[in-house]
């Protein structure tokens, strides 16, 4: 049976080091899972008001989450936290209350960066709000990836074989971490 993965990318760049990461991962994953990037870049600010009348990017992102077995999230470290524009996604997916499109969706983090750390703050940051959303996160491997402005070519394809075979991991780990948590 195939499992449906949102991958949720918590950078906005054109160039992104953890959009590359997110292809890396899912280019290694095993072929039970599909992947589609769900983009957050569109969403307002969250506004509790406007609970009772979303406007169309509010909605498009609810729809396009809720249907999935799983979400695979990558992202930067800002500030030692979670990007604004990600936790901006995360509060939009978890309203109107009672309704989170998020709840019960098995889950992995990867935080890449170029520093050593790896973004290892902006990764536990967002496993705080997981535990709320009653997201199964996926605790092993632990994923902080630092010098990660080094693992790519030009052409955005990784270049270190060890980090290759950690990724692989990564992915065939998810996937059983999937199959023993999806909800249906
Ligand atoms: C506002 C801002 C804050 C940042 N804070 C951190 C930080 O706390 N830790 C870190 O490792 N890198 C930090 N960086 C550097 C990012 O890791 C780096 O820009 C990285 O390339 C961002 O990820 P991306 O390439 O996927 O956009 C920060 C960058 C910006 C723009």
């Amino acid at each position: 049976m195939t499992r449906h993965v949102a991958v949720i990318v918590g950078s906005l760049r054109k160039d992104s080091i953890n959009r590359k990461m997110a292809h890396a991962l899912i280019a290694r994953a095993p072929a039970s899972l599909s992947f589609g990037f769900v983009e957050i870049g569109a969403l307002p600010l969250y506004n509790q008001d406007a609970d009772a009348a979303p406007d169309a990017a509010t909605v498009a992102f609810r729809d396009a989450i809720r249907p999935v077995d799983a979400v695979f999230f990558v992202t930067p470290e800002y500030n030692r936290g979670i990007p604004g524009v990600l936790k901006n996604a995360i509060d939009v997916g978890s309203r109107p209350y009672g309704h989170s499109v998020w709840a019960g969706k098995p889950c992995a983090v990867v935080s890449a960066s170029p520093g050593a750390a790896g973004g290892f703050g902006s990764n536990h940051q967002l496993r705080q709000s997981l535990v709320f959303l009653d997201m199964p996160a996926m605790q092993q491997p632990e994923a902080y990836i630092g010098g990660a402005d080094k693992l790519f070519d030009a052409d955005g394809k990784l270049n270190n074989e060890g980090t290759g075979k950690f990724l692989e991991k990564i992915m065939q780990t998810f996937a059983a971490w999937v199959e023993r948590n999806a909800r249906s």
